[in-house]
């Protein structure tokens, strides 16, 4: 892991203000959205290809005066690869325009772990160390972490051979690799038989099932908490509730639309689901569970300061089912910015707005974060 007092010493030589920088995939539009209402300029890494969402059609537009008039992508750089983006020559330019980078999930699924904890040399606004807990084959991940929180978490099944109630089965897609090719299963015969039908398939590997997570299937729905702590506040104001959302998956979504009798009617191969995220919608939570769903927010908080000092900075989501009884379990967690906080953008969220009295999204959320922390001379407390 890169020292902490290494990149804070990079922030005596930045440029003022700084450019708040995101990789351009998952929540950037939030992050830029949010940085440019608060006054920053911003900066999009994309794959050449996949650029033309920041580079086109939400490029800033600025009046004489520097106010943006149209968009919030100030400026796109593009590369070949993702990965290219950790090359030395790109971190030395991205420091030379004082670029803090937002880490989100793009960021760690395309540049690989071991790189962005000992070589990138770029200021993270948010929790470098805590971005590998999100990886379920190592041995400390989130589970671990959520244990030693005391959150609850859907029950491990260790060997297919015990499974005897509905699971779910966490692995990779075998050709989408960054995308899963979870399955349900409610026997270890139908393990057995789904596994098998799934390898034939090609939707799976049997490397990627000999490793895979199962886990009690927790019924009910899915309400992913967009949380926000900052060190810049007193500890008892730090954790924020912004925002709820809930996810639309390809496939599973679709099928659930269908009357039973035309899901009967499917092939077989028609019938298994797909979890490819395609979609997010936003949601309350009834209020009476509002108080639990801050004590895990304050646990998960506790947690990470215990095992990852200096702990969670910035936003995180935990992903839960509320059970039966409106308790909830997490089954996912993401150590920075939820990869559906879009719902956000711009409107803010009834939570977010209801503590800040002014449209508050993750995105405007952590542009605020590095004022504050600018205006304070505290930046140092945020990044990593
Ligand atoms: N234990 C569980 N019980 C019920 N549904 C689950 C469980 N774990 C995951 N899911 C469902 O699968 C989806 C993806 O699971 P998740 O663990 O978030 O995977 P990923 O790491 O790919 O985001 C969730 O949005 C939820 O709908
Ligand atoms: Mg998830």
């Amino acid at each position: 892991m890169l020292d902490r007092g290494e990149i804070v010493d990079l922030l005596a030589d930045y440029p003022k203000p700084p450019i708040v920088a995101s990789v351009g995939s998952h929540s950037a539009l939030d992050i830029a959205d949010g940085a440019v209402t608060e006054g920053f300029r911003t900066l999009v890494l994309a794959q050449a290809g996949r650029e033309a969402t920041y580079a086109q059609y939400y490029r800033t537009r600025r009046d004489a005066t520097g106010r943006a008039i149209r968009g919030c992508v100030d400026e796109v750089w593009t590369y070949p690869r993702f990965a290219d983006l950790a090359k030395f020559a790109t971190q030395e330019r991205l420091r030379s325009v004082g670029a803090l980078l937002v880490p989100n999930r793009a960021l760690s699924s395309y540049v690989p772990l071991d790189t962005i904890e000992s070589e990138f040399r770029v200021p993270l606004v948010g929790s470098r160390s805590l971005l590998r807990i999100e990886e379920r084959t190592e041995r400390e991940n989130y589970y671990t972490l959520l244990e030693a929180a005391g959150i609850p978490t859907p029950t491990k099944i260790p060997d297919p051979r015990s499974i005897d109630g509905l699971a779910i089965v966490k692995l990779p897609h075998a050709q989408k690799r960054l995308e899963r090719g979870f399955f349900t299963v409610a026997s270890s015969a139908e393990y057995e038989r789904k596994s098998r039908f799934l390898l034939d398939q090609g939707t799976i590997r049997a490397e990627d099932l000999a490793t895979a997570r199962i886990e009690r299937y927790v019924i009910g729905p899915v309400f992913n908490f967009n949380f926000f702590f900052s060190p810049l506040f007193p500890r008892a104001e730090g954790l924020e509730l912004l925002g709820v959302d809930e996810r639309r998956e390809s496939s599973l979504d679709g099928l659930v639309r269908l009357p039973a009798a035309q899901q009967l009617e499917l092939e077989q191969a028609g019938r298994v689901p797909e979890y490819t995220v395609v979609g997010h919608g936003t949601l309350t939570v009834r209020e009476s569970i509002l108080e639990d769903v801050f004590r895990l927010g304050e646990k998960f908080v506790h947690a990470s300061q215990g095992r990852y000092p200096p702990g969670i900075l910035g936003p995180f989501c935990l992903q839960t089912c509320l059970d039966k009884d409106g308790r909830p379990t997490v089954f996912d967690v993401a150590a920075r910015i939820g990869g559906g906080t879009n719902i956000h953008l711009g409107l803010g969220h009834p939570y977010g707005n209801a503590l800040w009295r002014e449209p508050m999204s993750s995105g405007r959320r952590l542009a605020r974060e590095i004022r504050l922390a600018m205006d304070d001379g505290r930046l140092a407390e945020i990044v990593t």
